[in-house]
């Protein structure tokens, strides 16, 4: 068996790679560790909790005898843990550089030590270029962070790779572009604004809506992973890119279209402040490996919709329930 120790695994990406790996990989066996942070939540493993080749263990990567533990059985660690939205980093950056930067340490430290350690993979992202005024961001590019979060995860990029060169540790980097599907916090702008315009809400669009993202299907992102860790080379970057452009006034309109609401939703607000303009990588070097996106935007994107639709148990108790997502909700919008 390959013993693989999955960080953040109840969160987005995390949940639908576990999903993903335990049905693609036979002889893997998963122990998903993960804080349970207001963005994790063991409802998105529901399916896999009974799995006997999974365990799930609650516990916080910054903790040096859990991961020392955990790490030191793995054959594989694919490392997602982490704070993820841009707009609480703004609001506060401490919570983002202690996981991502010192919990990054203290997992590459314990990585040191792993007698049978065979990859690492430090899942980073296309944030860490910051804005792509032209062309597209390759990996060899200068990395440019521009808001808090992005920061934080360039800091811990470049100390994985740090471990690599230093120590030989088997670090892998990927940096994916914007993933959506199912399972994805309502804060993120596609479920924040699909399950408002289900709700007949107001969409708050940041400034002229014409910033750019680069769309990948989380599925796509797990089949890169599976490519990076089976044909991958220790020490090297590689980006993950849907190749789905959208500028944000665009997806606003598909989604309110798909869902039979009018664009008089659309409430423009403040802008972000240090808003990345646009993101857009060259995927060209994990071409090279034989990755490429097989889901075609327009049909992921209508697939994520009815997702959300038919599954308000989900959704429905963090936005109504839930009173810290309440109260970031009105910090973050309210007289904007
Ligand atoms: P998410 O916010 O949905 O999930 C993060 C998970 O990490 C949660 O389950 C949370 O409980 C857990 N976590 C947080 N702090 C922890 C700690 N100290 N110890 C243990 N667990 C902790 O995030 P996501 O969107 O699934 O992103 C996963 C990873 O992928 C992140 O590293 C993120 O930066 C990266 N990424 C995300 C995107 C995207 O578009 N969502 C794109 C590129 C890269
Ligand atoms: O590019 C990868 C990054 O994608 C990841 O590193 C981050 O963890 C992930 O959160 C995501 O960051 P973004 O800031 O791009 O995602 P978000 O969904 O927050 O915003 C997408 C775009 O939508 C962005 O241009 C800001 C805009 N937006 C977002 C929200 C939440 C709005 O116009 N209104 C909103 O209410």
């Amino acid at each position: 068996m390959v013993e693989v120790l999955v960080t953040g695994g109840a969160g987005f990406i995390g949940s639908n790679f576990v999903r993903h790996a335990l049905s693609a990989h036979p002889d893997w066996r998963i122990t998903t560790l993960d804080k349970l942070t207001y963005a994790g939540r063991l409802e998105n493993l529901k399916e896999v909790l009974d799995d006997p080749r999974h365990q799930f263990v609650r516990g916080d990567i910054t903790d040096a005898a859990v991961a020392r533990s955990l790490v030191a059985r793995s054959n594989l660690v694919v490392h997602f843990a982490a704070e993820t939205h841009v707009d609480r980093s703004i609001l506060g950056a401490g919570d983002f550089i202690h996981t991502y930067v010192f919990g990054t340490f203290v997992l590459l430290e314990a990585a040191r030590e792993a007698p049978g350690l065979r990859r690492f993979i430090q899942i980073s992202t296309d944030e860490v270029y910051g804005t792509v005024t032209t062309g597209a961001s390759r990996e060899t590019d200068e990395l440019k962070p521009r808001n808090p979060h992005a920061a934080s995860k360039a800091g811990a990029d470049r100390l994985a790779y740090s471990y690599f060169a230093t120590y030989g540790v088997p670090v892998i980097i990927t940096r994916a572009s914007n993933n959506y599907g199912p399972y994805q916090f309502p804060e993120k702008v596609i479920p924040l604004f699909v399950t408002n315009a289900i709700d007949g809400q107001a969409v708050p669009l940041y400034g002229d809506g014409l910033n750019v993202r680069d769309w990948l299907h989380v599925a796509d992102h797990c089949r890169a992973l599976d490519v990076v860790i089976e044909r991958g080379e220790p020490g090297e970057v590689y980006n993950v890119g849907g190749g789905n452009e959208v500028a944000n006034l665009d997806l606003t309109r598909r989604i309110l279209a798909a869902l039979n609401r009018s664009e008089d939703l659309i409430r423009p607000v403040a802008d972000r402040p240090g808003h990345d303009r646009r993101y857009c990588l060259d995927t060209t070097k994990l071409g090279g490996l034989g990755w490429r996106p097989q889901i075609d935007f327009a049909a992921g994107l209508g697939e994520t919709i009815s997702w959300y639709r038919q599954n308000e148990w989900w959704w429905r108790p963090i936005k109504q329930g839930d009173p810290a997502f309440q109260a970031y909700y009105s910090r973050q919008y309210e007289g904007r």
